[in-house]
């Protein structure tokens, strides 16, 4: 059997809810796969981050365009734990991009046309060459609409609840599950009905319920999937 990597190199996104473990499960598939990582999130919350730090005024479009053109969005590879993160005009933000201050404000500036533009064009030029797997909420259904493999990942609301509350009170031991069980709801309603390329399942993306997978078996049904894909 030919080895994985020198056969053909497709785009694989996956999609979906807040919290259900997107990012996980496509970072291992990437690894497994030598794929290139996008955390298509990351952009919007860097980009959140830096109208935070600039205090821009998320109301007024010509405020949000001006600023736009000040973001130079890249993602690097942390040599220490070998992760794709993400720099904000040459400063390495992942430390400070996903605690609440910005976790309360992203969907509503990634529900702005212009954000929205200004994130997708770098996406599309980063997946150009294939080999790549992209996590976010419109990857199979705007930005890569003719992927070869999307996965539409979700878990049950309680699960995603108590996974982003470890996640985040190893970090910070004061934060409440209820103010993370009302950031989820709320990101969750605004991602799926705002009407810039709302949170939906593409027709031909298959779903990935993990509520009762460890990430291990998560990682092989996908990896199922790629495979079947990449050999096609
Ligand atoms: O980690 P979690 O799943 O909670 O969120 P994320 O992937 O870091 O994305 C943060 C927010 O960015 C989402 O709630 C969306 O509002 C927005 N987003 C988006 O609109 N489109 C994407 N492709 C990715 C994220």
């Amino acid at each position: 059997m030919r080895q994985i990597e020198s056969m053909k190199r497709i785009i694989i996104t996956v999609d979906g809810w807040s919290s259900c473990g997107k990012s996980t499960m496509a970072r291992q598939l990437a690894k497994q796969l030598n794929y290139i990582f996008i955390d298509s999130g990351a952009m919007y919350r860097a980009i959140t981050l830096y109208f935070l730090r600039n205090n821009t005024d998320i109301k007024d479009l010509t405020s949000v365009i001006a600023a736009l053109k000040n973001i130079q969005l890249s993602f690097q590879i942390n040599s220490s734990n070998g992760n794709n993160e993400i720099w904000l005009n040459g400063e390495n933000v992942e430390q400070f991009i996903r605690g609440m201050e910005v976790a309360e404000k992203v969907s509503e500036v990634a529900a702005i046309k212009q954000v929205r533009e200004f994130a997708v064009k770098q996406q599309q030029m980063i997946g150009e060459k294939k080999g790549i797997v992209m996590d976010g909420r419109d990857i199979g259904t705007a930005v890569f609409p003719n992927a070869e493999l999307k996965i539409f990942m979700t878990a049950d609301n309680e699960v995603r609840v108590l996974r982003r509350f470890k996640e985040l009170s190893d970090k910070n031991p004061s934060i409440h599950i209820e103010e993370i069980r009302s950031n989820l709801a709320q990101r969750d309603h605004m991602d799926s009905t705002r009407e810039v390329s709302p949170l939906r399942k593409a027709e031909d993306a298959v779903v990935l319920d993990n509520s009762h997978l460890t990430p291990d078996e998560q990682l092989q049904l996908a990896l199922g999937w790629a495979r079947e894909k990449i050999q096609d």
